[in-house]
C-alpha cells in the first residue's frame, strides 16, 4: 500500500529543488514494449461516471484513500485521469498532473485481483505516451517499501534521483519516499 505524490496526505514540502542524484541512461523505448490490447481491455480517459469504481479500488489499495471529492477535482483540473477497462469493468487507474512541460504522477492502482498480469505496466505505458511531445520529464514519489511499484516504475525506464525524508504517513509513524524520473528519450524513445 502507498501513493506517490499525494498532496493531501504527504507532508507539505517544496517541490523544488530536487537534488538529481542520476538520471537514466539506458532508455527503454517504451512504444517498442507494450503488449497489444485484447478486445477486452480498454484504456481511456477517466469519466465521473467511473469514480464509484476507482474510488473502491483506492480503497482497497491505499493506506489513505484519495476520497472521491479529491478524484473529482482531478477530473476537473488539468490533470490526464485514464483508467484501463476489462470486459466493461474498471479494473486499474492512473492521474498525471501535467505542469508545462513536465508531469508528476500523483497515483494509480491496479485492482488487487488483477494484479500481477501486466496491466499496471500497460496502464502506465499508455498514460505516459498520452503525455505528448512537449512533456520532457515526468517525476513521481513512491514509498520506499513499495517494490511493486517501484519494479513496474523502473521497467518503464524510471531511475530514482532523490529521497525524501518522512514523506509518507505510515502505521509505525512515517517513511521516505524515493523520487524516480523519467526523461523524454524513454517516453518516445
Ligand atoms: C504497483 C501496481 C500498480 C503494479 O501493477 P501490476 O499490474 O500488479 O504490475 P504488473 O503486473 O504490470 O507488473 C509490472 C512490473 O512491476 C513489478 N512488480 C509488479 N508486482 C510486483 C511485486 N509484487 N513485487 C515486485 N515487483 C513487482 C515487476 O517489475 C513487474 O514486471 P515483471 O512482471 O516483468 O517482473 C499494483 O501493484 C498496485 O496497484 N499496487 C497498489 C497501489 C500502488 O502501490 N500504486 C502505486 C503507487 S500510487
Amino acid at each position: 500500500m502507498d501513493c506517490n505524490i499525494d498532496p493531501f496526505t504527504a507532508v507539505s514540502q517544496p517541490k523544488i529543488p530536487i537534488t538529481l542524484k542520476s538520471l537514466p541512461k539506458d532508455f527503454a523505448i517504451i512504444r517498442h514494449l507494450h503488449e497489444p490490447m485484447t478486445p477486452m481491455m480498454q484504456f481511456r480517459a477517466m469519466q465521473i461516471t467511473d469514480l464509484d469504481a476507482v474510488v473502491a479500488i483506492e480503497r482497497q489499495v491505499q493506506f489513505h484513500p484519495w476520497t472521491k471529492q479529491q478524484f473529482l477535482e482531478s477530473l476537473s483540473s488539468a490533470s490526464h485521469c485514464s483508467v484501463l477497462e476489462q470486459a466493461g469493468q474498471v479494473i486499474g487507474f492512473c492521474i498525471l498532473q501535467t505542469v508545462v512541460d513536465e508531469a508528476n504522477l500523483l497515483l494509480m492502482a491496479i485492482d488487487p485481483a488483477q494484479q500481477g498480469k501486466g496491466y499496471g505496466f500497460m496502464l502506465l505505458e499508455q498514460a505516459l505516451a498520452g503525455l505528448g511531445e512537449r512533456c520532457v520529464m515526468v517525476f513521481l514519489e513512491v514509498r520506499v517499501s513499495n517494490q511493486a511499484a517501484i519494479g513496474l516504475y523502473e521497467k518503464l525506464g524510471f531511475n530514482q534521483v532523490g529521497q525524501r525524508r518522512g514523506y509518507y504517513p505510515s502505521a509505525t509513524g512515517r517513511e521516505d519516499a524515493a523520487v524516480m524520473a523519467l526523461t523524454r528519450d524513454n517516453i518516445f524513445g
